[in-house]
């Protein structure tokens, strides 16, 4: 999600005459888009800020206008400016539209050199609303893209989770309607986009309306998007487990197009805690969506996330979540300990955890995922799979990497000739980080 924010930010940017750079230290504007998810994604916020500030003291350069987007804008809104009075700009995820207008805002003042000014306080400009669809319909068409490419459908979240800042920072489900994400689609396609992978916190919730004003589900969303000749992949990220739908599990049976890889995150093995976390499934039902999912499907993979160390988490609680693990054998998940968030029921339960138990628990987590990954891997070896391939490689440039249905690297040898083309390998090796193999 924050990645889509990036391009879109840029984008916004440029069309407003401002020019990226790639040096940190040689910069007008700095803009940090943040994320609040974790304690140790916000802290870094700061520290990153004071690094960065200090770039620009210690050569004796003016400090840039800094600018702080996202979640921690929202999350600590005002505070921003106590803790960094030199940042010029907080704005939530939601309104990085305003960028351009507050950066010439802060431009101007800096640039008028009245008696005032020369006594006056940094500029301080912020706008922290959750206002929904707003930023969307302020895009403009973007001028360039990767290959691959995300649209965000869906922003926001009514789940509650009891550990997640997500809906205190993101705000309320809303839906994209179904014209303006295809809109967006055919603009992708035009600069040669051919996956797409469609966002939402909670994307199995889409309901934005079609061009009759009729509530569309995602499956109806997914469809149109197939349509479009260009687009040879689709992806959907984030699954709420219990909220796919029937339709969407027919759809991974007759879709060619979507591809076989579900990300499901489940965070734990183990029922009570899952209720704790208010996630509204059990492990039992979670295991029966994935046989459903298998069972139109058989060529369907899951990957996952986990918390461990959740509170009141017995050794009994973790050992569920690793046998969910040897049971589903996810291919790719994303582990994490615990952390505390601000204004989330979790974060005053009873029974935290030691922050020892906790990176025990994510030690041996790690090790078990690492074991399924890896077989996956070496079970590719001899397989003929499709790669969509999208760089040459950095370590070898008679090699060219690109990813597979289950989203895992595949080196080939080959030249940029290949780059944005789809094409069947042979895999000839496997290890737990990637892929190797022959066009055939
Ligand atoms: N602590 C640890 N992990 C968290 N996540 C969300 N909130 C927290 C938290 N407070 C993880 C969940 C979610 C992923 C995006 O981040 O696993 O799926
Ligand atoms: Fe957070 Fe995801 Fe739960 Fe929503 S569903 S509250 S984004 S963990």
């Amino acid at each position: 999600m924050n990645m889509y924010d990036a391009v879109r930010i840029t984008s916004y940017l440029s069309d407003n005459g401002f020019i990226s750079t790639e040096a940190e230290d040689d910069a007008d504007i700095i803009i940090l888009n943040t994320c609040y998810i974790r304690e140790k994604a916000s802290a870094k916020i700061f520290s990153e800020l004071g690094r960065l500030k200090k770039l620009y003291v210690n050569k004796k350069k003016a400090v840039p206008i800094f600018a702080i987007i996202g979640c921690v804008a929202k999350a600590e809104s005002e505070n921003v400016f106590k803790r960094a009075p030199y940042v010029s700009i907080v704005l939530s995820s939601q309104k990085y539209h305003l960028l351009p207008s507050f950066l010439n805002k802060v431009i101007k003042d800096r640039n008028t050199p009245t008696p005032e000014n020369k006594k006056k306080k940094n500029l301080h400009l912020i706008d922290v609303e959750l206002s929904g669809l707003e930023k969307f319909d302020n895009l403009t068409p973007l001028k360039k893209s990767d290959k691959v490419a995300f649209i965000q459908v869906q922003e926001g979240c009514d789940n509650f989770c009891t550990y997640c800042v997500v809906p205190n920072t993101r705000g309320r489900e809303v839906s994209r309607s179904i014209p303006s994400v295809i809109d967006e689609a055919k603009g992708l396609c035009d600069l040669g986009v051919v996956e797409i992978n469609l966002l939402g916190q909670n994307v199995d919730s889409f309901n934005g309306v079609d061009e009759n004003r009729k509530p569309s589900t995602l499956g109806d969303l997914i469809k149109r998007v197939a349509i479009l000749p260009s687009v040879k992949r689709i992806r959907y990220t984030t699954s709420y487990p219990s909220k796919i739908t029937d339709d969407m599990i027919e759809l991974h049976r007759t879709e060619k197009k979507l591809m076989p890889l579900v990300y499901l995150p489940i965070q734990s093995g183990s029922n009570e805690i899952l209720h704790k976390m208010n996630r509204k499934y059990t492990r039992e039902k979670y295991l029966e969506i994935i046989e459903k999912l298998k069972s139109a499907n058989p060529s369907i993979q899951i990957s996952s996330d986990f918390i461990v160390g959740f509170p009141t988490e017995t050794e009994e609680d973790f050992e569920a979540t690793l046998d969910i693990v040897r049971k589903v054998k996810f291919i790719q998940c994303y582990a994490f300990k615990y952390s505390p968030r601000p204004n989330t029921p979790a974060a005053v339960m009873e029974g935290q955890i030691d922050n020892k138990v906790k990176a025990d628990r994510l030690r041996r987590l790690q090790m078990e995922l690492r074991k399924n990954q890896d077989a996956f891997n070496k079970s590719c070896v001899g397989k003929v799979m499709s790669v969509l391939f999208t760089e040459v490689s950095k370590v070898d440039t008679d090699f060219v990497v690109g990813k597979n249905e289950y989203l895992q690297p595949v080196i080939v040898k080959g030249d940029k000739s290949l780059l944005g083309t789809i094409r069947d390998v042979k895999i000839t090796s496997g290890s737990y980080a990637n892929l190797k193999g022959e066009i055939v």
